[in-house]
């Protein structure tokens, strides 16, 4: 199992704090704000991961984060120009899979989660997580029948379908690049992770896993002060303050 970590785009929601770096290197409470999902990653046994990034502040990512070896890991890096969407990382990462399957986790997504098992026992098709949210309009939204069958999943839908949010850790096969080659962009110009997954609902090979613990998407000020207080309250926890 290779990992990426996409840690690239624009950040405008965020700016004027990343107007002169990365939303990736932006703090969350004691670490730069990618060294959570590396270490979702580390955690859940992958240690071969591609980083990638946009063009500007790439430097710092290279000075920040080296080789891997402190993390106990290895690490490669590639650039991409543009924003075209979550799921050209299978497009830019091709060559860094190779035969491989992939676990995909977005550089902005901070878990507080054991994902070893379900990545451990991956065989073949598509894996993705579901978690109750009280805004799911801001995500991928998971329609579910009455037995609890998967029956869609939507894009930031207006009108939601239920209250479960994907979140962005994805684990695939290895038909994922070919899967996401013949994506067409969405109306908003980006090759879709949504599509992706629908790709193998179709096919019958998408499972969802319904999940309960911590997770932030640290994409906003209100999100990213969240994700900073979660993990002071957490450090604080086993440090035995009261914060
Ligand atoms: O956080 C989970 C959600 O992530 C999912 O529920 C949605 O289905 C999925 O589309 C995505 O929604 P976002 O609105 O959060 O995606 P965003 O455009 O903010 O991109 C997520 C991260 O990926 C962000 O840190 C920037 C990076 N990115 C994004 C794009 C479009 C790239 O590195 N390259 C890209 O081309």
């Amino acid at each position: 199992m290779k990992g990426i970590v996409l840690a690239g785009g624009k950040a405008t929601r965020l700016r004027p704090l990343t107007k002169i770096t990365s939303k990736q290197l932006l703090p969350v409470y004691n670490k730069p704000m990618i060294y959570y999902p590396l270490e979702t990653l580390i955690k859940a046994g992958i240690k071969d991961i591609l980083i990638i990034i946009a063009p500007d502040y790439s430097g710092h990512f290279l000075n920040l984060l080296g080789s891997g070896r402190e993390f106990g890991a290895k690490f490669s890096y590639e650039i991409q120009e543009e924003p075209r969407g979550l799921a050209d990382a299978f497009i830019i990462g091709e060559n860094f899979i190779g035969s491989d399957n992939v676990t995909l986790i977005l550089g902005d997504n901070i878990f507080d989660m054991d994902f070893s098992q379900a990545i451990g026992g991956f065989k073949k098709g598509g894996l993705v997580f579901a978690k109750k949210v009280a805004d799911p309009e801001r995500y991928g939204v998971v329609e579910f029948d009455k037995s609890r069958n998967v029956v869609s999943i939507e894009e930031k839908p207006s009108k939601p379908k239920s209250n479960y949010a994907v979140p962005g850790l994805y684990v695939y096969d290895n038909r994922v690049i070919d899967i996401a080659k013949k994506l067409k962009p969405s109306p908003r110009g980006e090759i879709e992770i949504t599509d992706v997954n629908n790709a193998y609902l179709k096919m019958g090979e998408l499972r969802v896993e319904v999940i309960d613990g911590i997770w932030e998407d640290a994409g906003t000020f209100e999100s990213l002060l969240r994700a900073s207080n979660l993990m002071a309250e957490k450090e604080g926890k086993k440090m035995g303050s009261k914060l």
